[in-house]
């Protein structure tokens, strides 16, 4: 063994995945796992064209999983200062490890280009681990070289990554996670919103522990719920991603292994429903980045990447009233453009939606067109769901032929506690509001065509639906509509109006 060979106790990276910073021209973040500690962990970075020039050093994270004792070593390392519409190159090191290599792309600057992302939830990992308790299947695989092929800039993951929460191994189904998704998350950042299923009772005070330690995500300015929730601008676009588990009625973190099996649950008080755990942090933060996003001359469009959803007709999980209380009226008052979700494990969207349908008591959302192939999103916010990343092991259970579609939601819940789920209460209405669905396609992911427009112009996005059958890694277009606004000239968003609601009876 020569000298500079690796010694069995070096720990390897592992892992890969890239993120934006608040600022996708000129920030980036490169993080990853090791099996145990690493020897100075550093990331080397440079332009494609000059070389791996410079050096960054990593901050080290790591977390106890509360179910089996498993300490987990995480690695980031933000950059700042990076060209705009630059490829990088990067090698993750540590000492006496072989080097770990990717690249990715910074956003153009503004509005001087158009680009490309991507969107599902519900991912899942592609075979099962332990119990086999968390969803898999082969297309929670297929997916990846799916998006790889798009070429997009970013992919923005809407929630569920890989259901830890319900796993007996939840370590292992992180890593598997991550190790599947790292030929595109180690090129090209993955953006996440954390679902229910990342709600991991014991690890942390709301169960974000292993979600919050394993992601570098643009700072929200909150040191208790940092990477809950957070926004990036990429072009002249303001992504925003959310956390519902804050707003939502459905007891939806529940994982009956964890209640037998997380040590000391009985004894603790753990408590896996965590309706409302931010006491309206969240909510202030988001009307806060609406404003600013409105205020500033240098935003067009405002994308919002969440998990539970607003509206649905799958009669799955359903949609969330408090989603509707909570988030819908300050969409409206700030003319939010496009909202993604997963939660449900179909695709469908909506029409432009403001305000409320007269009298309705589930606050249903009110359509406001009827081309569902051109929206013009100055008039309401389109609505997709794209839940079919891979855990679709489920399938929609409502009618084909339920025309018009039934949407379902959820208005609250029923008794339980800790011990016990909660039984979701639910209401039914006439969904108006769905603009295009496919409950027979299992599997799938959206695309995003942005082509940016100077003030005065006409700025569109262009969204594709791709599916497959079980199994299939051919991912065909199945559906395909566009976004269009008009740009005022120059102010910013002159729309603002707040919609009054009434609360449910
Ligand atoms: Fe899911
Ligand atoms: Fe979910």
């Amino acid at each position: 063994m020569s000298a500079i060979s690796a010694p069995a106790q070096a720990h390897a990276p592992e892992q890969l995945h890239v993120q934006f910073g608040a600022d996708a021209a000129t920030q980036a973040a490169v993080s990853w796992a090791a099996p145990g500690p690493a020897r100075r962990p550093r990331l080397r970075l440079g332009r494609l064209s000059a070389g791996l020039g410079t050096e960054v050093l990593a901050q080290e994270r790591t977390y106890t999983e509360a179910l089996t004792g498993e300490r987990v070593w995480t690695y980031h390392a933000a950059v700042d200062g990076l060209r705009p519409d630059t490829r990088y190159g990067y090698q993750v090191r540590h000492d006496g490890a072989e080097p770990v290599a990717g690249t990715f792309r910074t956003a153009p600057a503004g509005r001087s280009a158009g680009f490309r992302f991507t969107s599902f939830g519900d991912q899942a990992i592609p075979a099962p681990l332990g119990l086999g308790l968390g969803p898999s299947s082969p297309n929670a695989g297929h997916v990846v070289p799916a998006i790889e092929r798009l070429d997009p800039l970013f992919h923005l993951v809407n929630g569920d990554l890989c259901y830890a929460n319900i796993s007996d191994q939840p370590v292992a189904t992180w890593a598997a996670y991550f190790a599947n998704n790292a030929r595109s998350a180690a090129n090209r950042p993955w953006m996440p919103t954390a679902g229910n299923h990342e709600s991991e009772v014991g690890n942390g005070p709301q169960g974000y522990l292993a979600y919050q330690t394993r992601f570098e995500l643009p700072d929200n300015g909150s040191a208790r719920f940092r990477g809950n929730w957070y926004s990036f601008t990429v072009g002249s676009i303001l992504v925003i991603a959310l956390n519902n588990d804050d707003v939502c009625y459905q007891d939806g973190a529940f994982s009956s292994y964890r209640r037998d099996h997380v040590p000391g649950y009985a004894a603790s008080g753990l408590d896996p429903y965590i309706s409302g755990y931010s006491g309206g942090e969240q909510r202030r933060w988001l009307e806060r980045e609406l404003a600013r996003a409105r205020r500033s001359v240098h935003i067009d469009w405002i994308v919002v990447c969440m998990h539970q959803v607003a509206m649905s007709s799958a009669r799955f999980n359903g949609a969330d009233l408090g989603i509707r209380e909570q988030w819908l009226p300050l969409f409206d008052a700030y003319g939010v453009d496009l909202v993604l979700a997963g939660h449900d494990h179909h695709y469908e969207r909506s029409f432009p939606v403001r305000g409320v349908e007269p009298g309705s008591s589930l606050l249903t959302p009110a359509a406001r067109g009827s081309d569902p192939d051109e929206m013009d999103t100055s008039n309401g916010t389109v609505h997709v769901i794209a839940g079919g990343g891979g855990s679709s092991s489920f399938f929609a259970s409502a009618p084909d032929d339920d025309l018009p579609p039934e949407g379902k939601v959820i208005t609250g819940v029923g008794a339980g506690d800790r011990q016990r789920q909660r039984p979701p209460i639910v209401a039914t209405e006439p969904a108006r509001w769905s603009a295009y669905r496919d409950l027979r396609t299992p599997y799938g992911f959206a695309s995003f065509d942005f082509v940016p427009a100077e003030p005065g112009g006409t700025t569109s996005i262009t969204v594709t639906y791709h599916g497959a059958e079980l199994g299939s890694a051919d991912y065909v277009p199945l559906d395909r509509f566009v976004l269009r606004k008009r740009l005022g000239s120059g102010s910013p968003y002159a729309g603002a109006h707040l919609v009054h609601r009434h609360a449910p009876a």
